[in-house]
C-alpha cells in the first residue's frame, strides 16, 4: 500500500538509539544497521500477496502459503549495502540490484555511477533500501529507474526520513509504499537530516567525510 509508515515497534526505537550516538563504532553500527531493516522488513512486508499450496510432512498433508512476488532488492550504494544485508537475511531468494550514486555536495543533485539491473527484470516487487531518505533525490531517481525497467511494485525502506524527501518522493512517486523507523525533524544547510545520525556510509564504513 502507497503511503508512509513510521515504525512504532519498541524494538526499532530503542535499537535507532544507537545508531544516532556518534560513540557507535562501525561493527556495531553494522550490526544495528541489518537488526533495524530486518524489524523494518518485518513489517514492511505484512501484506504481501500469497499463493495457497499444499506441503507434504513426514506425517501429513499440510496447507501454507507461499510469497506470491518474485523479489529484488535494491541497495542504493553504498549506504544501502547494510540494509540489503539484513533483509536478504529474511528474504534470502530475493535477487539484488545495486545501483550506485552519490549527492553532488552542491547542488545535492543525485549522480548516477553504477547500475546492475539485469537485462530482464522479471521481480514484481522491489524493495529499494538507503538509511537516509533525505531531500529525497536519490530514491526518486533509484524508483524512476526501476519504474523504467517495467517493475510493477516498488516499496522503499529508510531508517530515518525527513519530512522533505518524504514529500518528494509521494510526490515524483505516488505508488511507492514509504517504510521509515524515524521521521525526524528536517535538513540543515547541506542537506543533512537533523537530527539523524550523521552520514551513514561513513558510519557503515569507518570513512571519514569528503
Ligand atoms: C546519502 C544517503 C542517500 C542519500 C540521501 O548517500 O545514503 O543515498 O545521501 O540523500 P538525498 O535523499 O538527499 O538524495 P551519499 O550520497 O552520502 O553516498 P554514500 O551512500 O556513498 O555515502
Amino acid at each position: 500500500m502507497a503511503g508512509l509508515s513510521v515504525s512504532t515497534h519498541p524494538l526499532v526505537a530503542h535499537h535507532m538509539l544507537v545508531l544516532r550516538d556518534p560513540a557507535t563504532e562501525p561493527p556495531a553500527f553494522r550490526r544495528v544497521v541489518r537488526q533495524l531493516t530486518r524489524l523494518l522488513a518485518y513489517e514492511a512486508t505484512a501484506a504481501l500477496p500469497t499463493i495457497d499450496v499444499s506441503q507434504r510432512t513426514p506425517l501429513a498433508e499440510a496447507r501454507g502459503r507461499r510469497l506470491a512476488d518474485r523479489i529484488a532488492i535494491v541497495p542504493i550504494l553504498r549506504a544501502g549495502l547494510g540494509m540489503a544485508d539484513g533483509l536478504l537475511e529474511i528474504v534470502p531468494d530475493a535477487e539484488v540490484w545495486h545501483v550506485g550514486l552519490y549527492r553532488d555536495e552542491h547542488t545535492l543533485q543525485p549522480q548516477e555511477y553504477y547500475n546492475k539491473l539485469p537485462r530482464n527484470c522479471a521481480a514484481t516487487l522491489a524493495l529499494v533500501v538507503d538509511p537516509m531518505l533525505a531531500t529525497g533525490g536519490s530514491a526518486v531517481r533509484t524508483c524512476e529507474i526501476l519504474r523504467d525497467a517495467g517493475i510493477p511494485r516498488i516499496a522503499f525502506l529508510a531508517l530515518i526520513a525527513s519530512p522533505q524527501g518524504v514529500a518528494t518522493l509521494e510526490r515524483g512517486m505516488p505508488d511507492v509504499a514509504i517504510h521509515v523507523a524515524a521521521l525526524d525533524e528536517g535538513l540543515n544547510d547541506v542537506g543533512f537530516i537533523v537530527p539523524g545520525l550523521g552520514d551513514a556510509g561513513d558510519r557503515q564504513f569507518g570513512t571519514s567525510p569528503r
